[in-house]
């Protein structure tokens, strides 16, 4: 018996929210998980790219692989083990650009091996488990139930969320660019403490920002993207963050730019086609810098993860 899923991509962070602010973007990654008839036949973990070609990307194809953690940890809660299984992902979600594509298989992976064991966990174990893998809620949560979520991963492991509506004309555009970043790498950059003056900066951003989104104020909205307490740490890892955030601050009907989850893909949120005004000066930071970036524009995805 095989399931398939289909997950969406995320965007964490939106600035003020460190690990706890997300959104789900209409890009999916297809993950299927099949438990092999032939005893003995252990892991087999296959990653296909868009045109259905095997990917040798440095993936693990062992117990180290994510979503082999994953389903292990949900198969454990049932008191089983996981021993000969098949996991194949079909990626469409640029991998190590700051787009959730680990959290879009973790979830994906779960899902699959809950049907296959006829539903024991429900959400919030999942999001318990996802939460686990991944380290912190903020993509985890809204790849398994859309939209944009405020999450919180609490002291007994479990997760808190609530999901907001996201005003419907704030488009999210993300320049993604030809290079990865690990992160790892973007999260060893980060101080282990910060002041208590950037804590409550970072407070009042966060709460301001959730009133103007269910407010649908834009100019509150552009007053609360902005953060001390991990984008100053990382802005030299992201090229062209600290020439766009100058370039973009005072446009008409750009709300905010900021570093897409741990990064290198940068979000702008914009309105009334706000993004089309600047994108020819964009476009050119990137090329003043010699940078190879596609540029997206997406709407939120609202659904979530789905089974197939
Ligand atoms: N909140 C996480 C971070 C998102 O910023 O490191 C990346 O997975």
């Amino acid at each position: 018996m095989k399931v398939s899923v289909k997950v969406p991509a995320t965007s964490a962070n939106l600035g003020p929210g460190f690990d706890c602010l997300g959104l789900a973007l209409p890009v999916y990654n297809e993950i299927t998980v099949e438990e092999t008839i032939m005893p003995g036949s252990g892991i087999e973990i296959n990653v296909l790219d868009e045109q259905e070609n095997l990917n040798v990307l440095s993936v693990p194809k062992d117990e180290n692989n994510i979503v082999y953690k994953a389903i292990q940890l949900l198969y454990n809660f049932v008191g089983q083990n996981v021993s000969d299984i098949k996991i194949t992902i079909k990626t469409e979600i640029p991998i190590a650009r700051g787009m959730g594509s680990s959290a879009s298989v973790i979830v994906g992976g779960l899902l699959a091996a809950n049907e296959l064991l006829g539903h024991p966990a429900d959400e919030a174990v999942l999001l318990s488990i996802a939460s686990a893998v991944e380290g912190h809620p903020d993509n985890v949560t809204p790849a398994l139930v859309g939209g944009f979520c405020i999450s919180s991963l609490e002291d007994d492991g479990s997760v808190v969320y609530s999901k907001i509506e996201w005003p419907q004309d704030w488009k999210l555009t993300l320049l993604i660019p030809d290079y990865e970043l690990d992160t790892r790498i973007a999260r060893s950059v980060l101080p282990e403490s910060v002041s208590m003056q950037d804590a409550s900066f970072n407070i009042r951003k966060c709460a301001m920002m959730i009133d103007a989104i269910h407010k649908n104020d834009g100019d509150l909205m552009k007053k609360s993207l902005s953060d001390k307490i991990h984008q100053p740490y990382r802005k030299e890892l992201i090229k062209g963050f600290s020439e766009l955030s100058e370039l973009l601050k005072n446009k008409d009907d750009i709300l905010g730019c900021v570093i897409s989850g741990a990064g290198p893909t940068i979000l702008i949120i914009s309105q009334n086609k706000g993004f089309e005004k600047v994108e020819n000066e964009v476009r050119q930071v990137f090329e003043d810098l010699k940078i190879k970036c596609e540029i997206r524009t997406y709407n939120i995805e609202n659904q979530g993860a789905i089974v197939l």
